[in-house]
């Protein structure tokens, strides 16, 4: 297996296979979703205050890492509200006229779900507002002198927006969502919570101390858990084994790449790069990218939120720094350079 196959398996980016899986591991409920109980008390709230005025929901905006479950929230809610939800992404909406026709066909009260919708281009989102803020939209017809503007009013809905991070998108789109949630990186715990639950709907055995170590290796991402869990399946059912056993998921880890933290060969990478390449930094997100072959966004969203979180990476105005327990992890002693073991 090529290295980048193996690192993908770690990378919380949606990939064709995760879809399917998502779709049968999905849970439909708040009360089967496991994990971020303060959004969940809080979404609860707001969803059973807007049923009993028989009003919509307000507009939603999830943000945090990918993986972490800001699609599947976004299902909850449609599903929760009793209402149907039409699905499509930033990139997908290239011009007004393709975002006037998503309006003008939602049902009333349905849910419209964009993913990455810091992607989505200016135009279309200067669109967007008032469709947000009055469920009207102004669209311009034709060019020069002769370019018209048509009202549109439309059914009211609910918009569902996921970004990666908060910070991509305009003040002035954040400002209209009526609530903001931020996913966070989930406990080993919930983790643990989550693989028996998929573990189960998968029909597959597995034993407590193998759960909790997928769990703990999951980077604190439910879908990078659910990938392992399968994974580690197919080890079992190759070698013939009849239950996931501790010793089956450290070997099986061991051969995709994937360390006692849980991190995979893009992190090491990206942690090399910093301490051989630039003295451990600070250096620029650019430049990191193109040392790895990667893009900087995919660095960003995937790598640095995890490696922050585990403190073996720092941000500062100057740029990315490794931090003495990052050089202690990846073996290298700090004042010589020196690879101590290999890892
Ligand atoms: N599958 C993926 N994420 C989940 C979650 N938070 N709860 C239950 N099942 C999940």
């Amino acid at each position: 297996m090529l290295n980048k196959d193996k690192s993908e398996i770690l990378n919380g980016r949606k990939r064709i296979e995760d879809l399917e899986n998502e779709n049968s591991l999905r849970p439909q409920l708040l009360s089967e979703y496991i994990g971020q109980d303060k959004i969940k008390d809080n979404l609860s709230i707001f969803i059973t205050a807007s049923k009993q005025r028989g009003e919509s929901l307000e507009h939603v905006l999830f943000y945090g890492p990918p993986g972490l479950g800001k699609t599947t929230l976004s299902y909850i809610v449609a599903n929760e509200m009793n209402v149907t939800i039409r699905c499509t992404s930033g990139p997908l909406i290239e011009r007004a006229g393709d975002l006037a026709a998503i309006l003008t066909n939602v049902e009333p009260g349905s849910v419209l779900f964009i993913d990455e919708i810091h992607r989505l281009p200016r135009v279309v989102e200067e669109v967007l507002y008032s469709a947000m803020e009055d469920y009207k939209l102004d669209i311009i017809i034709g060019k020069g002198p002769s370019a018209k503007t048509i009202r549109i009013n439309l059914p009211k809905f609910t918009l569902v927006g996921a970004t990666t991070r908060a910070g991509l998108i305009t003040s002035a789109l954040r400002d209209r969502f009526g609530m903001t949630f931020r996913m966070d990186f989930y406990p080993p715990k919930d983790l643990a919570k989550i693989i028996k639950r998929s573990a189960k709907i998968l029909n597959t055995e597995i034993a407590e101390d193998a759960v909790l170590e997928i769990a703990r290796r999951s980077r604190g991402t439910p879908r990078v858990a659910n990938r392992l869990l399968k994974r580690v399946r197919d080890f079992c059912q190759v070698q013939n084994e009849k239950v996931v056993s501790l010793e089956l998921v450290n070997s099986s880890l061991a051969s995709l790449d994937i360390d006692d933290k849980g991190l995979d060969n893009l992190d090491k990478h990206v942690m090399r790069v910093i301490i051989e390449n630039y003295s451990g930094g600070p250096v620029g997100i650019e430049s990191i990218a193109v040392a790895v072959g990667e893009e900087a966004g995919t660095i960003e969203d995937v790598c640095e939120p995890f490696l922050i979180q585990l403190g073996f990476l720092i941000r500062t105005p100057q740029g990315r720094k490794v931090t003495e327990a990052g050089y202690k992890h990846m073996n290298i002693d700090r004042k010589t350079g020196d690879q101590e073991n290999l890892i």
